[in-house]
This record gives C-alpha cells, sequence and structure tokens, in this order.
C-alpha cells in the first residue's frame, strides 16, 4: 500500500486518521482510540485547538504544575509550570523556598529592543546606496504608518532603521537593520509586517531613482531576528555565605564549590550546555505555561550564550566580602497580548495565577525560574548528586510503565523514602510485592 497521499489537508479530521491508521498501524481500532482518548467533550474547547493548527488530529497533553513561594522583588508568586520532566517543578518549588527564606529573587530590566532585518544584494556604488537610504529613510518609516500608528500611540513602535554593509562576509549582501519596541506584544507579527513594508517602500524609491538605472537590487528576505541580546533581563540572588549553611553544608565550602561549578560552566562548552539547559528547564516550562514562543526563546538564548565566541553559561557568581551573588542574563522576547494569550484557556488561567503581568514582569519572572532550576541543580551536583532527587520524582514514572496498582505504588513510595531508587531496584521491589 502507497504511503503517499495527495490532499491530506483537505480531508475530514476522521478521513485523515482512517488513511493513518490503515496505512501507518497494525491494529486500526486501538491507534484510532488513542487519539480520541484525547478529544475534549467540549466541541467549542476542541474546536479552539484543532484550529491552532494544520491537520490535528487530537491533543498532547504535557503536565501542568505549579512552584509557589517565589519571592520576587518582594511580591509572592506561584508559577505556572508546563513540563513533562519528573524533578523540575520540585526543584524549583525547593529553590523558590530556599531563596525565599533569604530575601528573595531581585530582578532588573536591562533591555526591551527587538531586532528585524530585510536583507537585500545590490550590485552598484556603495556611497550611492548610502545616500540614497539617508533620503529614503523618514519615507520608509511614513509607508509604515498604518502599521505603526496604534504601537506609537501605548509608546512603542520603530525605534531606528540603519544600512548595514555586508559585503566583506557576502558578496552583494547589505541589509536594512531595524529597531524596535513592542511593550507588550513578542512582536514577531508586528516586526515583519513593518520589514515587509520597509522592502516594499525601499525598492520603489530604488526603481524611481535614475541613479540606479546601471544598478541592480533585490530583495531577498524580509524578518524578525530571534536575536535579542538587547532584551534582556537580570535576575539575582544574594545572601551572606553564613546564610548557605545547613544540617550537612557548610556555606562557605558550599559558596566555594558552587563558584567552582559555575566557573567551569563559563569555560567548558560541554558542560556549559547542560547547565544552560537545566536552567531551559525553568524558563521553558513557563514559556509554555505562559502561550510564548519557546524556540524563539530558546534560539535567541543560545545564540546570547555564545556571544563571546565560545558557548558560556548563562549564570555567574560572585564571592565577595562573605557576600554570594548568584545570577543570569538571559534574552527574552516574550508576549502577554496577541498570540495564544487571550486564546488558549489555561494559558488564560497562567497569567491570572502570575497577577496578571506586563511583559517586563514577565521576563523578570521567567529569568527568576531559569535561576531557581540552575540554583537547585548545581545545589543537588555539588552536594548529594543529581540522580538521588531525579530518580526519587522519577519513581512513580517507573511504577505507571509497570502498571503498578495504588496500593503497590503506596508500598513503593514509602520503601523507596530510605533506599535509593533505580530501575531495577523498583522492579524487583514490586516483583516482589506481587510474588
Ligand atoms: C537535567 O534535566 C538538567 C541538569 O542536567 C542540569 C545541570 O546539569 O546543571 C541536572
Amino acid at each position: 500500500m502507497t504511503k503517499k497521499i495527495s490532499g491530506f489537508s483537505k480531508l475530514s479530521k476522521i478521513q485523515k486518521i482512517d488513511w493513518l491508521t490503515d496505512t501507518y498501524f497494525s491494529g486500526k481500532e486501538a491507534a484510532t482510540q488513542v487519539l480520541k482518548t484525547y478529544w475534549n467533550t467540549d466541541k467549542k474547547l476542541q474546536q479552539l485547538h484543532d484550529e491552532f493548527i494544520e491537520n490535528t488530529l487530537t491533543n498532547y497533553y504535557l503536565p501542568l504544575g505549579v512552584a509557589p513561594n517565589f519571592l520576587i522583588n518582594g511580591k509572592h508568586y506561584t508559577i505556572p509550570m508546563a513540563i513533562e520532566e519528573s524533578s523540575v517543578v520540585a526543584a524549583a518549588s525547593k529553590a523558590a523556598k530556599y531563596w525565599g527564606e533569604r530575601g528573595g529573587f531581585k530582578t532588573t530590566i536591562l533591555g526591551t529592543t527587538k531586532i528585524g532585518q530585510v536583507h537585500f544584494t545590490y550590485t552598484g556604488d556603495k556611497t550611492s546606496l548610502q545616500s540614497f537610504f539617508t533620503a529614503t529613510k523618514a519615507t520608509l518609516i511614513k509607508d509604515a504608518k498604518h502599521l505603526t500608528a496604534n504601537m506609537e500611540k501605548r509608546g512603542g513602535g520603530i525605534i531606528d532603521i540603519q544600512l548595514v554593509d555586508k559585503t566583506e562576509s557576502l558578496e552583494n549582501y547589505y541589509q536594512l537593520h531595524c529597531e524596535f519596541e513592542t511593550l507588550d506584544a513578542m512582536g514577531a507579527n508586528f516586526i515583519n509586517s513593518c520589514l515587509e513594508q520597509f522592502a516594499k517602500s525601499f525598492e520603489r524609491e530604488f526603481n524611481a531613482d535614475i541613479r540606479f538605472r546601471e544598478s541592480e537590487l533585490c530583495i531577498i528576505m524580509s524578518i524578525l531576528s530571534n536575536y535579542v541580546p538587547n532584551c534582556l533581563v537580570r535576575a539575582e540572588v544574594s545572601c551572606s555565605v553564613n546564610q548557605l549553611t545547613e544540617k550537612n553544608i557548610d556555606g562557605k565550602e558550599f559558596a566555594a564549590k558552587f563558584a567552582q561549578a559555575i566557573a567551569i560552566a563559563e569555560v567548558e562548552p560541554y558542560r556549559a550546555v547542560t547547565h544552560n539547559k537545566g536552567i531551559m528547564n525553568g524558563i521553558d516550562a513557563v514559556v509554555l505555561a505562559t502561550g510564548n514562543d519557546f524556540r524563539a526563546v530558546e534560539a535567541g538564548v543560545h545564540a546570547f550564550a555564545s556571544k563571546e565566541g565560545s558557548y558560556q553559561s548563562l549564570t555567574h557568581v560572585t564571592i565577595e566580602n562573605d557576600i554570594f551573588t548568584f545570577w543570569i542574563d538571559i534574552p527574552l522576547a516574550l508576549g502577554t497580548v496577541g498570540g495564544l494569550t487571550k486564546l488558549h484557556p489555561l494559558v488564560k488561567w497562567s497569567f491570572e495565577l502570575l497577577q496578571q503581568p506586563n511583559a517586563k514582569e514577565l521576563m523578570q519572572i521567567i529569568a527568576v525560574a531559569g535561576l531557581a532550576q540552575n540554583f537547585a541543580a548545581i545545589k543537588s551536583l555539588t552536594t548529594t548528586g543529581i540522580q538521588q532527587g531525579h530518580m526519587k520524582m522519577h519513581l512513580m514514572n517507573i511504577l505507571n510503565q509497570l502498571d503498578a496498582n495504588p496500593s503497590e505504588k503506596e508500598q513503593a513510595t514509602t520503601h523507596f523514602k530510605t533506599h535509593p531508587v533505580t530501575h531495577s531496584a523498583v522492579v524487583s521491589f514490586v516483583n516482589k510485592i506481587r510474588s
């Protein structure tokens, strides 16, 4: 049977499922049933989800959990997190409690500028292009007024447009490098619409200018950049080294080992990638819960981590005069209006839980989630090791894989409070009860 089809998107949902289950699955009924199990009985809600993308067959669940007790700039938050990894929410909650008892998190917005570019090629005299651009810039901005008027009323809009000569990197390559302030919108649609308008006006004015009869201009593409090093937020925690002392932990020793772990992630890319992955466990979970674009955030963050020419830790630490300070600077282009924010009921719910933050506040909350996550990871790694806590949280997944019933789960949970969790230990424990 052919595994190729044309006109798939025109089929109804059930026709699509029929074709897929006939073509790719050995058990048609079972495969169909899995998809149907996740359909929402509320037809309107299901339709909303169906219409987010093309070819929707069903819904793909992730758990939505919360990490309470975050004290940020003196205000308490419970942070929503959508994530499948078992230990992330527990780690965030632990770090929130820990720092809540040591003055909480402080945050600062370092910038909110976003970037877009019109990429084009041009053959001709460079000075003429520069003077043409200087004379045309005001027209570009004026022609985009119908797009920018509302944003300007609220205090945002186009900040600047510059002509950039990139011909040293690539023959005939130039850009209009544009800066925007998009306030509470993530701004992708706003920026892309402005850029496409700039490109149109630029080309029109160019073609009308007799100086360029012998030259060629070709607009290649107009698109925002997800690299946003000037849409930046800092989150930090700080306390005296003594305050880091706990029952099995000497504050001074802990601070020194912690700082060494961060220093390693600053110089060793293999470690830095895992270190930053742990930060993104916290960041992505809140980005997802608030309906933001985690791919955009991921791309921008990792580019930022490489800005010095090698991939480095996003977090940093100092110990000065017995004061331990731990911070993150992270670029986050987020929206609290537009996109899914008013559409997805769980996103709306998350915003209410967060007390309706604007984009700047959301940047601060999410940076804190990343810093907290990294603190929890480094604390575990440099003290007990990561597996103890991780496997404890993973226990339920192993029990579910073994189809454990509620009583088996209860017995296992009690037993593994005092015994190390490994996959084989859980299997033998369950087998033992069953026999
Ligand atoms: C696991 O998801 C994340 C960690 O590996 C992060 C780290 O190593 O810092 C624990």
